[in-house]
């Protein structure tokens, strides 16, 4: 990691990266990065590249022109930057957005690396594997899409999409049941049922809310997986501790472990993310 210095000439070749978004000021992904760039010896500057609603193209494009070599994206441009890559992965055309960007030349590879984040957190970091169990996931926004294809791909038993808003979980049903057990419906739908994994993929925690889970759906062994973070356990992973769930985690890890594997894109190097999240926390 090297500080930037107002000399760039043709001898300063340190490959740049940034995150885009609105807002973006408070980002951890600069923190997150510096550290996996010391970790790995990777010569990289990773800044802030605070974006005005529609101006994604026009930022994107001046950060390239001045030696971007990829950047990733959080809130409200991952749509934007689904539409700006020229080509896709897999995983990013199954979520339907981009967060993740690799400029080479005039080439655009758009990537989407939460789902991979999570899974990678849940099944490496946490050791819990996700093969033969039941999965519920709560939420039917673009964080329930997004993770979708990558829980499927760790062949577990089922998964049952809950959502407030039926046919949002009904239509995420009909893009993935054909790749796997996904069924969508709404929390009455699973009330009688419990779960070997219960995910949060709603936004119910930034608003201090829970969704309405019944206190049944945590099986005996069950983890409870929050995508949100914060100081305090979210509404949702206190509820799950009260009504039996053996183990709880917030998305901290989710976090820093989606920017491992944007890293991975970029530099083909996979930094260790359990230093990192120790530091966050810490912090
Ligand atoms: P994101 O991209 O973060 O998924 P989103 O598309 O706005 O954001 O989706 C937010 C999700 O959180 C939705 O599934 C939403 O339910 P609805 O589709 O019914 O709106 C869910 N959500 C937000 N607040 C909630 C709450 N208090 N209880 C239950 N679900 C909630």
């Amino acid at each position: 990691m090297r500080i930037r210095s107002g000399f760039r000439g043709c001898i300063d070749m340190t490959d740049r990266y940034a995150v885009i978004g609105n807002p973006v000021a408070h980002s951890k992904s600069p923190r997150i990065h510096a550290a996996f760039a010391k970790q790995t010896g990777q010569d990289l500057e990773y800044g802030l590249l605070p974006t005005p609603l529609g101006e994604f193209a026009a930022s994107a494009n001046a950060f390239r022109a001045t030696g971007g070599r990829g950047v990733n994206v959080t809130v409200p441009f991952k749509l934007d930057a689904f539409a700006y890559a020229t080509s896709l992965t897999e995983r990013a055309r199954a979520a339907g957005a981009v967060n993740t960007l690799k400029f080479a030349g005039d080439t655009v590879l758009g990537d989407n690396t939460d789902g991979a984040g999570l899974v990678y957190d849940i099944v490496e970091r946490l050791e819990f594997s996700l093969a033969g169990k039941r999965v519920l996931l709560m939420g039917a926004g673009g964080a329930a899409r997004g993770v979708l294809r990558p829980l499927l791909d760790q062949r577990p038993t089922s998964i049952a999409v809950a959502n407030r808003t039926v046919e949002r979980a009904l239509a995420l049903e009909q893009q993935f049941g054909a790749q796997g057990p996904v069924r969508g419906g709404g929390y009455a739908d699973v009330k009688n049922e419990s779960f070997d994994v219960v995910i949060n993929a709603t936004s119910a925690s930034l608003s201090g809310e829970l969704p309405p889970l019944s206190p049944g759906a945590f099986a005996p062994g069950a983890l409870a997986y929050d995508m949100m973070y914060g100081d305090k356990p979210t509404p949702f992973l206190a509820y799950a501790q009260q009504h039996g769930a053996a183990r709880t985690a917030d998305g901290l890890g989710m976090l820093v472990a989606q920017a491992a594997e944007s890293f991975f894109v970029w530099r083909g190097v996979r930094p260790d993310i359990a230093p990192v999240i120790a530091q966050l926390r810490a912090s």
